[in-house]
């Protein structure tokens, strides 16, 4: 594997390959979900002949003023190491002067339906950080197909109806979520968690269980409702919060678009998804279950 750093050397080695790249953006500090992400891409690459492009970077613009941004993990060495493992044969380490040398004025925004809901509500400003350095990274690199997490739904939502929207020639692809073994959804920030913090997680994903589960059965019994959704959304967050989370939301959506399921919806079966956000201790954690 080849790590580059600059955009032009990137060019020069992606304008000799035989075919467009598959690519998985991350901003490293890589996970085996991150690493199933490049054996799919591996996969499809393969079926190609093209080659497998990862990218690590730090993006600035997608975090608020007050989150994580300086004390993100920059772990590029170990992570070299596991991209070239899982078959990844370039990697994209670009400096912040590299893909920022001057403060980004241009910048893609997601309409407010999608990117303001959900995360976008309580990350003002998230997805348009993510939206604009995904386009920039996708004109850099120009790849075939290009490989996200389902860990992140909304943003795997997002990003793909930009590619559709701008007609960028990207087919997009999403990756299923990798979970530890007590249910706990593999991600970057579960290392910000304590040993009791760790053990305490597993009930993020109990709870989209438990969301899950009541879906299911009330659904066979004919008693899903607008109603029934709320009273159960509410029981998630109280329960999350009885237990000394600081949940921001557990709600349940339309997969298609994240809107609100009407009573309509309820009744033609439409697809389903519990999402979710909180904090535990300083730790905010996501999830997601399709129901
Ligand atoms: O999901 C991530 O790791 C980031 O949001 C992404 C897509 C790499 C953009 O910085």
């Amino acid at each position: 594997m080849q790590t580059l750093h600059t955009i032009r050397e990137l060019r020069e080695r992606l304008d000799q390959a035989p075919a467009r790249p598959v690519f998985v953006p991350t901003m490293g500090n890589l996970h085996e979900g991150h690493l199933a992400l490049v054996r799919q891409a591996r996969e499809v690459a393969a079926a190609r002949g093209a080659p497998v492009v990862a990218s690590i970077f730090v993006n600035r613009l997608q975090f608020g003023p007050n989150e994580d941004f300086d004390t993100y993990p920059r772990t590029l060495e170990r992570d070299a190491q596991l991209l070239a493992q899982a078959g990844c044969d370039v990697l994209f380490a670009p400096s912040e002067a590299e893909l920022y040398p001057q403060p980004q004025g241009y910048k893609v925004v997601a309409p407010a339906e999608l990117g303001d809901i959900l995360e976008g509500a309580f990350r003002p400003g998230f997805f348009t950080g993510v939206c604009t350095v995904v386009h920039k990274l996708f004109n850099i690199v120009q790849p075939g197909a290009a490989i996200f997490g389902k860990k992140d739904y909304q943003q795997l939502m997002v990003l793909r109806n930009m590619v559709r929207q701008m007609g960028l020639p990207i087919e997009v692809l999403g990756g299923e979520t990798l979970r530890a073994d007590d249910g706990l959804a593999l991600s970057s920030r579960n290392g910000y968690l304590s040993p009791a913090e760790r053990a305490e997680a597993v009930q993020l994903s109990a709870t989209l269980r438990r969301v899950q589960e009541t879906v299911v059965a009330q659904r066979a019994a004919g008693g899903l409702s607008v109603d029934s959704l709320a009273l159960l959304e509410q029981q998630a967050m109280a329960t999350l919060a009885s237990r000394g989370w600081k949940p921001d939301y557990v709600l349940v959506r339309r997969q298609q678009d994240l809107l609100v399921p009407s009573a309509d919806d309820i009744a033609r079966q439409q697809p389903l998804v519990a999402l979710t956000a909180a904090r535990l201790g300083t730790t905010r954690l996501i999830d997601n279950l399709e129901l």
